[in-house]
């Protein structure tokens, strides 16, 4: 019998973390890489947040603050959320965690019993389904596509629902696609979710990140929703680790214990850090915005001349979702290709579930000078003509 759980067995690997190990291999041979890979803002984070967590540091704040967060960061959030979206999220519906990835633990561990589902679009980020497997629920997959601007089909999704069905998770603005769900959208969810009973579970980390029309909050559209959070993007603070999940009232006390136990509480000042991101750091937001935006529109169109297929134009995140089926490869044995024979770091669409095979993210969180020089490489690489007897094998693990 293996020593090895069944539950970690099951987790699939992130693949995208292979190809960036590889190509920090061949960084230390000496070999120039264009990264495409990551989602990992490029920028700094914005001196008045550094400068905000230094002094609190320095003040003190170095000792555990309340599970649920400091009551300061729950006020800003709630603010956050009244000056951008008109809603008024009540602060103690707010827990506070060390990035968003533990408020998935939160919120999928304080809804699911096991054999419960969650319905998620594929491709999705892959962490839900694993979180969801992990905590003994069932990730239900729904096929989502290019030509439908990478929606659920609504029918389908109504079908879909059973006995057994908790939440449908959605992504707006998307990572891998950089879709962006409208308020019709949010609306219809809403609806379905109200007359089905089901949670909508939204995860709202590319905030911040949407190049045209106004954003919007599930919230705007029902109390059924749990909305997760986090300031990993806009506010280019990976490396901080904070984010918040805003859960409907009962869910809330369940959440707290999850957290109490398994976490304690987000670091004291970092989330002192988060509350001047929000209040002070909008214009930083919006400077980067532009930058990604720059080149979004720069990158798009010349995937497309290299001969790469985006159906549907990203609209926010820092990626671009493009078809690669055109290179007659699978996207793993494609993307560790580009890799090694390129100097191309991109994240195969597999990754992301089978709904994604055939496709290639490119991450834009770089400066447009690389993403030149990565188009570059890409044009060169598919005008040699793409030789397919050296693809690599699919990775067992
Ligand atoms: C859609 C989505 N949600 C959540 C996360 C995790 O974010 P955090 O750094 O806040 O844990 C990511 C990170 O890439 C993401 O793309």
């Amino acid at each position: 019998m293996s020593p090895v759980s069944k539950r970690a067995q099951a987790i699939r690997p992130f693949v995208v973390m292979d190809i960036v190990a590889r190509a920090k291999e061949l960084e230390a041979e000496g070999r120039d890489i264009v990264h495409l890979e990551i989602g990992d803002p490029d920028f700094p984070t914005p001196d008045v947040i550094t400068r905000a967590a230094e002094e609190a540091m320095t003040g003190g704040s170095t000792h555990y603050t309340q599970s649920l967060g400091l009551p300061t960061l729950r006020e800003a959030i709630h603010d956050h959320y009244r000056n951008l979206y008109g809603v008024d999220v009540v602060p103690d519906d707010v827990v506070v965690t060390q990035g968003t990835s533990p408020a998935m633990l939160l919120l999928f561990g304080a809804l699911l019993d096991p054999g419960d589902e969650v319905i998620m679009p594929d491709p999705c980020y892959p962490a839900y389904p694993n979180y969801v497997s992990f905590l003994g629920g069932v990730p239900r997959l729904m096929r989502v596509r290019p030509e439908t601007g990478f929606r659920y089909d609504l029918d389908e999704l109504e079908a879909a629902i059973g006995p057994r069905t908790r939440a449908i998770m959605i992504t707006s603005p998307s990572n891998p696609t950089g879709a962006v769900l409208g308020p019709e959208d949010l609306q219809a969810l809403a609806d379905l979710a109200e007359r089905t009973g089901v949670h909508i579970a939204s995860d709202e980390i590319y905030h911040g990140l949407t190049f045209s029309g106004h954003e919007h909050t599930i919230l705007e559209f029902t109390d059924r929703a749990f909305v997760l959070n986090g300031f990993s993007k806009a506010y280019a603070m990976t490396g901080w680790r904070l984010g918040y999940l805003i859960a409907p009232r009962e869910y809330v006390r369940p959440a707290e214990k999850i957290q109490q136990n398994f976490f304690l509480a987000a670091n004291a000042f970092v989330q002192q850090a988060g509350v001047v991101a929000l209040t002070s750091a909008q214009g930083d937001v919006a400077r980067m915005r532009g930058l990604y935006d720059e080149r979004r529109r720069y990158l798009v169109p010349a995937l497309r001349e290299v001969g790469l297929r985006i159906d549907c134009e990203p609209d926010g995140a820092f990626y671009a979702f493009a078809d690669a089926r055109c290179w007659g490869m699978d996207s793993l044995g494609l993307s560790r290709r580009l890799l090694e024979e390129a100097g191309v770091a991109c994240a195969p669409g597999v990754d992301f579930g089978d709904g994604g095979e055939g496709f290639l993210r490119f991450s834009y969180a770089t400066s447009l000078e690389r993403l030149h020089e990565g188009v570059r490489r890409l044009a060169e690489w598919g005008a040699k003509g793409v030789d397919r007897s050296s693809e690599t094998p699919a990775d067992e693990s």
